[in-house]
This record gives C-alpha cells, structure tokens and sequence, in this order.
C-alpha cells in the first residue's frame, strides 16, 4: 500500500485514539448500528474491548504496511476469534462496522477530510478482507 496512505492513516488514528471518547463513542454507533450487534456484545467488558480493538487498528496498520507479507502473521488469532465457529461474525455486520468507525473518525479527528477518510478505507479494508476470508477457516 502507498506509503503516503499508511502515513495518513497513522496520523489520524493517533489523534484519534488520543481522544478518550474515541472508542466509546465508536461503539455507542457500531450498538445503535442493528439489533443484531447488541446481541454479540451482551455480555461484553468494555474496558477490554476497547483496549483490544485498539491494539487491533495498528495490527491492521502493520498488515497493511507489509505486502509480501501474509496479514495472519497480525491478524489470525481475531480473524479465529470472529470466524463461523466463534463469534459467528457474518460479512454484513462488517458494513456496520467500518460505516460506524469512519462516522466516528469523522467527528473525533480534527484534521478529517477526504483523504483521510479514503485512508482509514483502505486500510481497515485490508483487516475486514482477512477476516471475512478465513470465515470459514
Ligand atoms: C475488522 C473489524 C474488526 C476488528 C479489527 C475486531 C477486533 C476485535 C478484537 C481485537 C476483539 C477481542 C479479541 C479477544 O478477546 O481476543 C474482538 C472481539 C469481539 N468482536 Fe470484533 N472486530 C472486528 C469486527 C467485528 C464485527 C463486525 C463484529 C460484529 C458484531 C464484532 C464482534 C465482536 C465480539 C462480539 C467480540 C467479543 C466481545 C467479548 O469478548 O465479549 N467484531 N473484536
């Protein structure tokens, strides 16, 4: 992926992720997004997850970053987690997801634009890809 991409979203997410309301208001939407969410996050820690699904935007960042590399090297142990004999994480629910986090990067990030916007697609779509792909794995 283009450096200048990588870059962009780098900057982004930090000054994003420095802003404690970042996650809580990321999940408030992904909730509000269908019923269906609220029913996989019932029994959730949300302290935990929030400081799991944040380490997880810079593994996708280093997936991404890494080409000829194999995006499981980051990312099999979530992409298990969320697969059909776990979580049961289908792809639609993943439309949901990144509407709810670019909604969120768009009112969090004080420098949003286009670009940026552009960047957090590409980027997290590398992470989304993987994980709707091993679904079945
Ligand atoms: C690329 C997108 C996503 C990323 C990077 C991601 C990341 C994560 C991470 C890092 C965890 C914690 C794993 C652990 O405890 O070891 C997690 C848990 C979870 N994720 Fe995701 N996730 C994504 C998409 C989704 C979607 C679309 C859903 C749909 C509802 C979802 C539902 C859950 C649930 C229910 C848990 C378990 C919460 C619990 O422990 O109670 N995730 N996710």
């Amino acid at each position: 992926m283009d450096k200048a991409v990588l870059e962009m979203f780098d900057g982004s997410l930090g000054r994003c992720t420095s802003q404690s309301r970042f996650l809580d208001l990321f999940y408030a939407k992904f909730l509000a997004s269908s019923p269906k969410v609220r029913e996989k996050f019932k029994d959730t820690d949300f302290v935990r997850q929030k400081r799991a699904l944040k380490a997880s935007l810079h593994m996708i960042l280093l997936a991404a970053g890494d080409e000829s590399g194999d995006p499981g090297t980051y990312l099999s142990d979530v992409a298990e987690k969320h697969n059909a004999k776990h979580l049961d994480v289908g792809a639609e629910l993943y439309d949901l997801w990144l509407d709810s986090l670019l909604e969120t990067v768009e009112e969090c990030d004080p420098e949003y634009s286009a670009e940026v916007r552009q960047a957090w697609e590409e980027v997290m779509m590398v992470g989304i890809h993987y994980l709707t792909v091993r679904y079945n794995a």
